[in-house]
């Protein structure tokens, strides 16, 4: 289990350990050119490989790709149903690769609406890649951060009815202890959020210049460092990745303190080193 940003202060490193993108603006870059969606979608998944590449190369732990949000189903039929199939195109293809990469792959959001043989795949990469401990890639598809909040608050919930099943007088006096650890705390919810495995995202990217979080990770994103560009998904590559990178460095990661206690603690901590 990760700490979390509001209950314990991270330690603030130069390089992001964990970086999460919505790789927006496909279907902009194709209409640019006068191309059908599908043909920006298609270069999406060349900029994700570069990507991947370049975030294992600077040492970044964790990247976590919003791919398909959960009302990304609104869209027209024929569009959802390509973006499906570039997911299974995808997974079948880049997996093995990803594995030789040392690259662990995991996915995120609410599998049960996909074709069987896309669980399938997910299911055999994240088994197969488990073990890895160099980068993490994660994957949200069909993913929304209500669904997330709610789904841990859920399974949270189950947890202290399981616990509590045995009382029985619940207006009794006596049961008002029990109705007070029924309560659930940050670390309980916390523990059954997707991305439990993970640190916190240090530095959130948006592409396609539109500056909003479409129901991504909202638990997780506290205290995150927001980068927006208005650069076209299709377009980002390592230079994209290392400007925004430049960008969280220079930002003064306070988590709600002051910046002269921040100059303090960076002081005791070079004179305790010294
Ligand atoms: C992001 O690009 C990919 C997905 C949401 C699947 P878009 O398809 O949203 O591209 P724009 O925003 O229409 O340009
Ligand atoms: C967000 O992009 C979701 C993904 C990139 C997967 P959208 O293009 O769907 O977001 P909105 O609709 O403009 O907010
Ligand atoms: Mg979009």
């Amino acid at each position: 289990m990760h700490n979390s940003s509001t209950q314990t202060i991270p330690d603030v490193r130069d390089m992001p350990r964990h970086v999460a993108i919505i790789m927006d603006g496909n279907g902009r870059w194709a209409k640019q050119r006068f191309m059908p969606r599908v043909a920006g979608h298609k270069r999406g998944v060349s900029a994700v490989r570069e990507t991947v590449k370049a975030c294992g190369e600077l040492g970044i732990e964790y990247l976590t790709l919003f791919a398909f949000s959960s009302e990304n189903w609104r869209r027209p039929a024929d569009e959802v149903s390509v973006l499906m199939q570039l997911f299974m195109r995808a997974l079948e293809s880049e997996v093995a690769k990803l594995h030789e990469n040392q690259v662990r792959f995991r996915v995120i959001g609410d599998l049960s609406p996909f074709d069987v043989r896309i669980r399938e795949l997910i299911a055999r990469g994240e088994e197969l890649t488990k073990d890895h401990t160099k980068l993490t890639l994660t994957v949200a598809a069909n993913y929304g951060g209500r669904w997330d909040i709610l789904q841990a608050a859920n399974k949270a919930q189950m947890e202290k009815l399981q616990q509590a099943r045995a009382f029985q007088g619940i207006n009794k006096p006596e049961a008002a202890p029990v109705l007070e650890s029924c309560k659930i705390s940050e670390e309980e919810l916390a523990r059954h959020l997707s991305m439990a495995f993970a640190p916190e995202p240090d530095l959130f990217i948006r592409t396609g210049g539109e500056e909003r979080v479409s129901n991504f990770l909202l638990w997780q994103l506290a205290y995150t460092e927001f980068h927006f560009t208005p650069e076209l998904w299709p377009d980002f590559d390592r230079a994209s990745l290392l400007k925004a990178i430049d960008s969280y460095r220079h930002r003064e990661r306070r988590y709600g303190r002051t910046s002269e206690q921040l100059v303090l603690s960076k002081d005791t901590a070079n004179a305790t080193a010294a």
